[in-house]
């Protein structure tokens, strides 16, 4: 069986054939050598040996300045999915979220709040916890940047770039001045800030250019990392791995940060401006930025440190294989920080994806803003699966993407109850009078007899629409999992979305209710037929979907009689599981839940009773049924049939010609 729960840390593979080979490494208090590099790049060509490491992924750890948002929730789901994937497609994979708790912002944060610094990172902390439970989120790790642990590999990181890197590419002191951003925690340099208006007290203020935020001009002794003296090295990573930061306008944006921008960076503040943090363990005037303790947390909790040391010892999930960010700190995880893990002769990180920002009215959601959506409302609402489906089909790696609940509650009603949960009823779970099941169908593909059947029947013109979903069993799933390894969810659901809308036309083309009156065998047969390719669809779309929504689709998956050893993607393919099936009136009947029975009951929020859409579709559809649901289903149907386009423009028609009526 194929588990969702991950195995515990203490089975990872011992030490991988890439690093064995990898003799070109050089003892990084030496010479100067990028041999991790070298070793990531070779590393590539060998994936899918059965030596691979567990798959590690990671998301930003969140600042506990303030609660968290939707826009957290989604980097959070966002990772998820991409781990959940993995895993259906049999790997092992880890995953690690978290709270990033040192700094100013924080400090000031919690003198704000009138509380002690820990007191109130415990406060927040925990609220991010509590959304990664409810958000059915599989992280392995939940790391705090406050935990004893993470401080003593910040403590070894330190030392190591201090002593142990090849002295012009390690830590020097000298004096800094500059412009400090404490809200984004970083320095800007001259070029990119500006003077405003802080509007609330009218007073001229500096701010950056990127962010908006306010910057203080700032001048004290500090510890420099020399970044300049890497930026060959990193624009060398640049042009060997075009597909390292995904999409490639945020590696080109990157890039142009490093040609143009690239500076020493200050990575200590005075203790006596700065106490919450990490001291240098030599200087305890001096406190570890919190951008370096914050980057370090992805190693902590790979072992680095505690479980192994350097990249001669096997490094157990490092490095990562996906780190999920922002747009707003991909400088800090595609060039500060490889340049760090290239100070400490590690690896860098084999991938990264940016993502755009979630909006409310066009603005950006952001704690500091306060127009912020609390995710844990949103849940209450909608259920975390609907709204997960929702983030992941609406997401976007090219433009910010924007939350309303009138867009939910649209993708609500016409793709979860109607065209998954309303197909689902209408195929396993007919009326009692209606008599075919999912069992019978199954049954007669196993026993090859639906095979006959095809054999027969699949040259004639006259019953090409009975083989109309064949194309779309073939074609979507194996669209579906391109999409996904483009870590493009919109565009996957996209294909589910479009496989059960075509077999909510296929139902509708067929007639099964008909069919079902038919007397004989042969019209059996048929009947059986059809209600195997729409279960097939129904089935195939169910385990793809486990990793966006995990509980709906394991309901569904349980409903279908779909064993769960079974569900993981090589079944997802016509004809893979031949011995699945439930009878569709069981024993004793089921009492009337409500309106209409599916997995995704109506929703007080999903008001689209009075909304135009459904009004117009009973003057169009009203013909075909009465029924709200299978209204909407047929509307589906002719979707499939006619295109998107044609149904929106017939529908607006409806509308005006309805409205000329009245108004007449
Ligand atoms: O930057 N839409 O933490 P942070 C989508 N602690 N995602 C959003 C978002 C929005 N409107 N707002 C925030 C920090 N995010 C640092 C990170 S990592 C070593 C340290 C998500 O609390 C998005 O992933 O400001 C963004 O990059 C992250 O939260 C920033 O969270
Ligand atoms: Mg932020």
């Amino acid at each position: 069986m194929l588990s969702l729960r991950p195995r515990a840390i203490s089975g990872l593979r011992r030490a991988q054939p890439r690093l064995a080979s990898s003799s070109g490494w050089i003892c990084s208090g030496c010479r100067t050598n990028f041999a991790a590099v070298q070793r990531w790049n070779s590393s590539q060509s060998s994936a899918g040996s059965s030596s691979e490491k567990p798959y590690y992924i990671t998301t930003p750890i969140f600042y506990v300045n303030a609660a968290p948002h939707i826009g957290h929730l989604y980097t959070m789901v966002v990772t998820d999915v991409i781990k959940r994937w993995q895993q259906i497609k049999g790997k092992e994979a880890f995953m690690c979220t978290g709270t990033d708790e040192h700094g100013m912002k924080i400090q000031r944060a919690a003198t704000k709040n009138g509380m002690e610094p820990k007191e109130f990172c415990d406060v927040n902390s925990n609220k991010f916890r509590e959304l990664v439970a409810a958000a059915n989120i599989s992280n392995d790790f939940f790391i705090r940047t406050t935990d004893q642990d993470h401080k003593d590999v910040v403590a070894q990181v330190w030392l190591h770039l201090k002593h142990a890197t090849p002295e012009s590419l390690g830590l020097y002191k000298g004096s800094h001045e500059g412009w400090y951003c404490v809200s984004d925690e970083c320095f800007y340099p001259e070029d990119l800030v500006r003077p405003s208006i802080a509007p609330q007290t009218g007073k001229k203020i500096m701010v950056s250019t990127e962010t908006d935020n306010e910057v203080e001009w700032i001048k004290e002794e500090t510890w420099f990392f020399p970044l300049t003296k890497y930026k060959d090295a990193l624009l060398k990573i640049y042009d060997e791995n075009p597909g390292w930061i995904k999409p490639a306008h945020r590696m080109a944006e990157a890039r142009d940060w490093i040609e143009n921008h690239l500076e020493d960076l200050s990575v200590t503040r005075p203790a006596s401006r700065l106490n919450w943090g990490v001291a240098d363990p030599e200087d305890k005037s001096q406190t570890i930025y919190v951008w370096v303790d914050a980057l370090i947390n992805y190693l902590t909790k790979a072992g680095y440190g505690s479980k192994w040391h350097s990249a001669k010892e096997d490094m157990g999930l490092w490095p990562a294989n996906l780190q999920v960010i922002g747009k707003d700190i991909l400088r800090f995880h595609t060039i500060y920080w490889p340049a760090l893990l290239l100070a400490l002769g590690l690896p860098v990180s084999q991938g990264f994806l940016c993502h755009n920002h979630w909006t409310m009215s066009n603005r950006k959601m952001s704690k500091s803003l306060g127009n912020v959506v609390n995710p844990i409302f949103a849940i209450q609402r909608w259920g975390i699966d609907p709204l997960r489906y929702f983030l992941m089909r609406n997401a976007s790696l090219h433009k910010d993407m924007s939350y309303s609940n009138q867009l939910i509650g649209t993708v609500y009603v016409k793709e979860l109850q109607a065209n998954i949960g309303n197909l689902f009823y209408r195929i396993a779970k007919p009326k009692a009078s209606v008599r075919w099941s999912t069992l019978e169908a199954v049954t007669a593909y196993r026993n090859g007899d639906l095979n006959v059947w095809a054999n027969k029947h699949g040259a004639n013109d006259a019953d090409a629409m009975y083989f109309s979903l064949e194309g779309h069993l073939a074609e979507k799933p194996v669209a579906f999992a391109k999409e996904m390894d483009d870590y493009d969810t919109s565009a996957a659901i996209r294909e589910i979305f479009e496989l059960l809308r075509e077999t909510n036309r296929y139902v509708s083309d067929t007639k099964p209710w008909d069919l079902v009156k038919l007397q004989g065998a042969e019209s059996r047969m048929l009947l059986n037929w059809v209600i195997y390719n729409s279960a097939e669809a129904l089935r195939i779309a169910g385990i793809l979907l486990q990793p966006i929504m995990p509980t709906k689709a394991s309901e569904l998956l349980d409903a279908l009689g779909v064993r769960p050893d079974r569900r993981s993607v090589e079944f997802a393919v016509k004809g893979k599981d031949a011995d699945y099936g439930t009878e569709s009136t069981p024993a004793e009947p089921a009492p009337r839940m409500s309106k209409w029975d599916t997995i995704f009951p109506p929703t007080p929020s999903a008001d689209l009773s009075d909304d135009e859409l459904s009004e117009h579709l009973r003057v169009a559809l009203l013909d075909k049924t009465r029924n709200k649901m299978n209204q909407m289903a047929e509307l589906l149907a002719m979707e499939a049939r006619m295109g998107e386009e044609a149904v929106a423009k017939l529908l607006a028609e409806t509308h005006a010609a309805k409205v000329g009526a009245r108004q007449s």
